[in-house]
Formats: structure tokens, sequence, C-alpha cells
């Protein structure tokens, strides 16, 4: 039996202008998904999903075409639920045929989930579970991958869930953890100060693939809304600048700057449509406390924004701001996918 568990993650800068090509920063925060899977000795997969901010529930599952589950909650919490974890079982059963040179081994696993990760809310959850997942089930089947392996199975699960909308920004970002550049198929890891990231979380959930086809029609109609998108890029650019300074001397005021960029971003996220009510609620709660910086991160529409504030006022503030629904302090995560048990 093995626990692996990876992080979810906020984006600093450049979500949606990623889309068409511009860089972005996603950052790994210490909220996790923890997936332990034991072998079976059938070829059935059973999972059991504890804390998936859905209510607890558990499914019996053989994972063939026809093998419907047999349980009694809604179809589409069982699809999101399921489908990551068979993507991701598939993924690892391949990679230790890959690594045997054989094929696929017919082996079933019992696969257990807890996350503290809001489901569906640009925190990056179905990534965190889905990278966990690979790596517990290749361990547990005496096959250790590298993190960017990891990274790219993870990315392919993904994909085949999301039908082809999904970028390697949150499976990368949790498989290696901490600070990550994406540019198209490019990945990298850039160096990071410790950034006080405060999150506030509105209960709810944008549509993203609706998010991202108004941006799309947008900037199609609209010459200065794909100057918008270029803009963000120009931010990322910058932004990239000042985290390095900032990691190589974290007492200088280059935090403020990055606050200042985090405002800018959001200021033309809100621009291409993509906030919300609530989300501005939020985003001005955090800046009327203080916090350095505050944008939405994610897709948009609800769910999180992200604040830099080292004091407790952020927190505080967002608490009792109506619209948000829970607020709490996420640390930079230096680890990306790692073995809690075997
Ligand atoms: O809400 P999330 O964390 O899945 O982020 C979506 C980010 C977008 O840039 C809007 C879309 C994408 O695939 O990059």
């Amino acid at each position: 039996m093995v626990t692996s568990s990876a992080p979810g993650k906020v984006y600093l800068f450049g979500e949606h202008a990623v889309v068409y090509g511009e860089p972005a920063v996603p950052c790994a925060i210490e909220r996790r998904a923890r997936v332990t899977v034991e072998q079976r000795s059938d070829s059935k997969l059973r999972v059991h999903a504890e804390d998936l901010s859905l209510d607890g529930f558990t499914v019996e599952y053989s994972g063939d075409a026809d093998g419907h589950p047999d349980i009694d909650v809604s179809e589409s919490l069982v699809e999101a639920a399921m489908g990551y974890v068979d993507a991701a079982v598939d993924q690892a059963r391949d990679a230790v045929a890959e690594q045997r040179g054989e094929d696929a081994p017919a082996v079933g696993f019992d696969v257990s989930i807890a996350s503290d990760i809001p489901l569906g809310a640009g925190l990056g959850s179905s990534a965190a579970v889905t990278v966990a997942g690979i790596d517990a089930a290749t361990r547990e089947l005496g096959v250790e991958l590298s993190s960017e392996t990891i990274a790219d199975r993870a990315f392919r699960a993904e994909y085949d869930v999301q039908k082809g909308q999904a970028s390697r920004a949150d499976t990368f970002c949790s498989a290696t953890g901490g600070a990550v550049r994406v540019e198209g198929d490019d990945c990298r890891g850039i160096g990071a100060p410790d950034l006080p990231f405060v999150i506030g979380f509105d209960g709810g959930a944008g549509d993203t693939g609706k998010l991202v086809a108004g941006v799309r029609e947008l900037r199609d109609e609209y010459g200065f809304a794909a100057d918008t998108v270029e803009a963000i890029g120009d931010i990322v650019r910058r932004g990239e600048q000042v985290l390095a300074d900032a990691a190589e001397d974290p007492e200088s005021d280059r935090i403020d700057e990055l606050g200042d960029l985090m405002d800018f971003n959001h200021g033309l996220l809100e621009a291409l449509g993509v906030s919300s009510r609530s989300l501005d609620s939020m985003v001005w709660a955090a800046r009327d406390a203080g916090a350095r910086g505050a944008k939405l991160t994610g897709a948009g529409g609800g769910g999180c924004i992200v604040a830099l504030d080292e004091t407790d006022e952020t927190e505080t503030a967002l608490e009792f701001t109506p619209g948000c629904e829970t607020a709490f302090r996420a640390e930079l995560a230096t680890d990306g996918v790692r073995v809690e048990s075997s």
C-alpha cells in the first residue's frame, strides 16, 4: 500500500493569456491531495473519496466499458472523481509496461482519495489527484518515475478526460512544486521567494470552457482585446524578472512590485470579462486590508482569489466579506509530488 500526495496551485500571473501562447506563472501551494493505492487480487478498480468537497462516497467499479459504478449519486459527481482516477491508473499501468518492456499489467487497485483542495475552484484539484494517483499506483507496482515523467503522464490523463482542453500548467506545477513558467509546451521551474499567499474562496466555480470561449470571441472581435491579452503577457515577463530578483534578495521591496503587477493583471482579466462580483469583492477586501496585491486565480467566473499579505489582515478581512465562503493562508509548496507512506 502506497500513499502519495501532490499540491494544488494558484496562478501568480498569466491565466487565459497562456491559451494564446503568452507565458504564465503558476505556483504550487501547500494544500494537497493524498491518494492511497493498494493492489487487488482481481483487475477491478475500487475508489473511495473521503474529502473531495463532494459528500464522501465509495464507488465499486470494474473499469471496463460497460462496468458502470453501482452507487446512488449523480452521474456527474461520479464522472468527475472517477474520470481522473481511471485515467491516472491507465497511465500508471502504461508507464510500468514501458519501463518493463512488456504489456500493461492487468492489475486492479483499491484507491482512496483525501484532498484539502476545493474542487473546480482554480486551485488545480484534479491535477493534484491525477499526479498523486500516478505516483502511488506506479510505486505500488514497484516502479519509481521522475517528477517530469509523472507531469507528462498526468497531462495526458487530463487531456483525455478534458477532451483536449488541458494545458500543461496544473499537472507540471503539481508534479514539480515551486513556481513554474509555462509557455506552450515549454514548462520549467523558476526561483521564487517564500510568497505570503492568502486565498479567498467564494464557494463556487466558473465554467472554464465558456470563459475561455468568451475571451476568444472578444479577442477575435476587437484589436484592443487582443492587445489586452498581449499586455497580460508583458505583465508576466516583467513579473518573472521581479520574482527572480526577489528570490535573490528576499529583503528587497520586490514583493510590493509583484503585488502591483497582480493588481494590474486582475484589472485586465476583469476587462476581458472573466471576473465576477464575488471575486471583485474579495480582491477589493484584500486590497483594503493592506494586501500587497490581489487577483483572481484560474479561469475566473467564480472560485478563488489570491492575495499577497504577510500579516493576518487580509485573511481576517476576507472572512468578513460577503461572498467569501472561506479564506486561508497557503505557503508556496516547494515539494511537488511525494510519497507519504509505503
Ligand atoms: O481554472 P483552472 O485552474 O483550470 O485554470 C484555467 C486556466 C486557463 O488559462 C483559463 C485555461 C488553461 O487551460 O490554461
